[in-house]
């Protein structure tokens, strides 16, 4: 399972990267402006500076939603560094675009994808990967873990490339049960990585170790 980081803030990217398990990085409208980043050129230098900490695929997303304008945005961020994935939502011309793309063989994420319908569609127009959210549909009291399966299910139904990436992880154990169901990647907040490394038995057993160790000295 590949495991990358949703935000756009660098420290949390860098100290995600110094672990040495990081495969790439998802960012969103909203996540750029948590970080105060806005400006055509400022977003762009944003990106290429994401890609130079990261080794391993960068979502960047469009904001155009007409194909025309997703095809120019995404061509142009394509172009800015050979990390960039294009994050397109799931709508009409986002489906157009996906396959726009993927003939061109550019790299896409499909975005906002809450049905395994959307998903479908997604893996149908080529798309490298699929982004079902999962935390916002627990927000409204329906099973998101449930979506992961079902998009599961139908991409080895019928061998599908794209890659399910499973999306707004909010905690530790949506991380552990996207690995059980097989979600090729999932994207969640720094603390839904390293939350995975707490224990306390693991604490509490490395104290004892180091106290007997002194005791031998
Ligand atoms: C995915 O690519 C999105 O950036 C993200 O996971 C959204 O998560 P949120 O629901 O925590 O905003």
């Amino acid at each position: 399972m590949k495991f990358f980081i949703d935000t756009a803030n660098l420290e949390q990217i860098k100290e995600a990267q110094a672990l040495g398990i990081l495969d790439g990085v998802t960012t969103n409208p909203s996540l750029m402006a948590k970080e105060g980043i806005n400006g055509e050129t400022n977003v762009k230098q944003h990106y290429v500076d994401i890609c130079n900490i990261v080794d391993g695929d960068v979502s960047a997303e469009v904001i155009a939603t007409d194909f025309e304008g997703m095809v120019k945005e995404g061509e142009a961020l394509a172009a800015l560094h050979e990390q960039i994935v294009v994050k397109i939502p799931m709508i009409k011309d986002g489906v157009k675009a996906l396959k726009y793309f993927s003939d061109k063989g550019i790299k896409t994420n499909c975005t906002l994808v809450f049905s395994a319908g959307q998903a479908l569609l997604a893996a149908k127009a080529g798309a490298t990967y699929v982004s079902p959210f999962i935390g916002r549909l627990d927000d409204v009291s329906t099973d998101g873990l449930n979506l992961i399966s079902e998009i599961r299910l139908i991409y080895d139904n019928y061998n599908f490339e794209t890659e399910i990436l499973a999306a707004s992880v909010r905690h530790t154990m949506h991380v552990i049960d996207c690995a059980k169901i097989g979600a090729d990647v999932m994207t969640g907040p720094l603390s839904s990585i390293t939350g995975l490394l707490n224990h306390p038995l693991t604490d509490i057993g490395l104290a004892k170790f180091l106290e007997d160790h002194k005791k031998n000295a």
